[in-house]
């Protein structure tokens, strides 16, 4: 596989938490995904590791990719920390701890429970969905980008950590193929990880949209409940199918075609390792 590990640099002192003005919704939704990012990458970043260790002498290709894939994954926390860090000093969320710490047990919980082979199930599980996302972030991203007052330097930093996604997808997969070839057993990583995960960031999300609504920084009411609805029911119904394709016992994530825009982004992300260089020519990727 093709990985480039890319150390990204980025000034997120003007970056906004209400970075889709038109759709504040949607932005607090990945920035709740991304306030859980450390935990979940930290995660998979032992899961594979671990992966790596158990895989056999022969596979050193394979090896390899395990150590790409964490270190793309490590940079990706350090970068989303940075914004997290943004999130957190504003003060507008007084209990967002609260949830990070029960997101923090749960990987306790499941470090001290769950064996090698469930923690990369799981770790697969996210990264099907990986893909995907970055299919849809991609695509939703360049109609973005047709808004003037997004903000660029946190939309770069999703493009940029989206097409990596894409880019290391086949890592975990071919772990688990290579260590356990579980098909069943995939599938529920799979419904694991997706369940998880997705009620974390909807609970966050809800959490700090409420607290928006009750400072009056954003609009509720039927107009929110309409926007939230409509990019609720676009994310989902642009998911949904992909993960059921990811399901059939076929599937191969090398198969999957390259989002329009992933190439160009990494592409940029290469050449400049800076959000803020990659903000300034990120209209160039559309
Ligand atoms: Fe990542
Ligand atoms: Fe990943």
């Amino acid at each position: 596989m093709n990985m480039i590990v890319r150390k990204i640099e980025g000034d997120f002192s003007t970056a906004k938490i209400d970075w889709i003005p038109n759709d504040p919704e949607l932005a607090q939704f990945w920035n709740a995904v991304s306030l859980g990012l450390p935990l979940l990458e930290g995660y998979m970043i032992r899961a594979v590791s671990q992966a790596k260790r158990e895989l056999p002498e022969s596979r050193a290709d394979l090896k390899n990719d395990c150590e790409m894939f964490c270190r793309q994954e490590a940079n990706h926390t350090k970068a989303h920390m940075k914004f997290n860090e943004v999130v957190r000093d504003s003060g507008r969320y007084p209990k967002l701890d609260e949830h990070i710490e029960r997101l923090r047990d749960d990987y306790k919980r499941m470090d001290a429970s769950r064996d090698a082979k469930d923690a990369l199930l799981y770790s697969e599980g996210f990264e099907t969905v990986g893909p995907i996302l970055a299919a849809y972030f991609l695509v939703q991203a360049n109609k973005r980008l047709t808004e003037q007052d997004v903000d660029l330097v946190t939309l770069s930093l999703w493009r940029w950590h989206l097409s990596e996604e894409f880019e290391h997808r086949c890592v975990a997969f071919n772990a688990v193929e290579a260590l356990y070839g579980a098909y069943w057993a995939r599938i529920a990583g799979i419904a694991r990880a997706g369940t998880h995960l997705a009620r974390f960031a909807i609970s966050l999300s809800e959490y700090m949209l409420s607290e928006d609504i009750k400072a009056g920084r954003v609009a509720g009411g039927m107009a929110g409940r309409l926007r939230k609805t409509r990019s609720y029911a676009s994310m989902l119904g642009f998911i949904i199918p992909r993960v059921a394709s990811a399901c059939m016992p076929w599937y191969n994530p090398k198969n999957l075609k390259s989002p329009a825009g992933c190439d160009a982004v990494l592409k940029i992300a290469s050449e400049t390792l800076d959000l803020n260089a990659m903000a300034l020519r990120a209209r160039d990727t559309v």
